[in-house]
């Protein structure tokens, strides 16, 4: 293995890691030599632990008061130190029409998908800084650069994890930390079944992928690899897309 993308022996945390992306990401980072501990709702997020071979699957719902904290330290003791990564891949979706979004979908979608985010890299910096070196990952979206149909909540929270990985990573380049995030196209993961099920919206997103395909979970694991690896030393503050040239078209 090249060196420049060995992980061996670093520690790391994926928080939504027993599916979809994240449970990817995880995969990628242990293939590449790294411990990881992943995160999940469930108590089956042990199971998906074991499967992959992470070192531990902590349980913890960020909709409610403090599980961030408890699951951060929780992360800590399992990994017997602070995390070298951090990968913030946790989120939730809610669909409704803008005049009827409800209130109650529009503070869990910014509890889950955007105020753990800012919680979690506050954590890891204040373990990452001491050490002058970490890399964190947050997860965007397409819906970071504009505002898709009847998701609200979930466009305010992607506009501000591009914001705020630039915000943290003006603070944090300096002591040797690089915030970037990964920005995904169109992936075929539970999160889209709706869409997917959509037959006229999934033709129309069809048509504006280049690459004439969904995205899949394994298409995002080179990417992270690179960000959480010494190739990515001096990349700081980017929002990269992973879209099949979505973007672009
Ligand atoms: N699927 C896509 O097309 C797509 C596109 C762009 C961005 N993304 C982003 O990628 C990331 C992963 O998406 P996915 O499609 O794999 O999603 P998913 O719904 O399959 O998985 C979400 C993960 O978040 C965790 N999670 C859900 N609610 C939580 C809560 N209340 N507290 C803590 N954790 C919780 C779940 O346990 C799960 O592991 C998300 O940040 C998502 O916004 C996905």
């Amino acid at each position: 293995m090249n060196q420049m993308f060995d992980l061996t022996g670093k520690k790391a945390l994926v928080t939504g890691g027993s599916r979809g992306l994240g449970k990817a990401m995880a995969e990628a980072l242990i293939e590449f030599g790294a411990k990881v501990v992943i995160t999940g709702t469930r108590e089956k997020i042990m199971d998906v632990a074991k499967e992959i071979g992470a070192i531990a699957g902590i349980q913890g719902d960020f909709l409610l008061d403090g599980q961030v904290e408890k699951v951060y330290i929780a992360a800590k003791n399992v990994l017997k130190g602070s995390p070298d990564i951090l990968v913030n891949n946790a989120a939730i979706q809610r669909r409704a029409l803008c005049e009827d979004f409800p209130d109650r979908d529009w503070n869990d979608v910014l509890s889950v998908s955007l105020s753990a985010v800012f919680k979690m890299c506050k954590l890891a910096a204040k373990d990452m800084i001491p050490n002058r070196s970490g890399k964190i990952i947050n997860v965007a979206s397409m819906i970071s650069f504009f505002g898709g149909l009847n998701i609200p909540a979930y466009a305010a929270s992607k506009g501000g994890v591009a914001q705020i990985t630039k915000s943290f990573s003006n603070a944090w380049a300096k002591y040797g930390l690089n915030v970037n995030a990964i920005a995904p196209g169109y992936m075929a993961t539970d999160m889209n079944e709706a869409l997917i099920a959509d037959s006229t919206r999934n033709k129309q997103i069809l048509d504006r992928i280049p690459a004439a395909r969904w995205g899949t979970p394994k298409d995002v694991k080179g990417l992270t690899i690179f960000l959480s690896s010494n190739a990515s030393d001096y990349v700081n503050s980017a929002v990269i897309p992973v879209d099949g040239g979505y973007l672009g078209s």
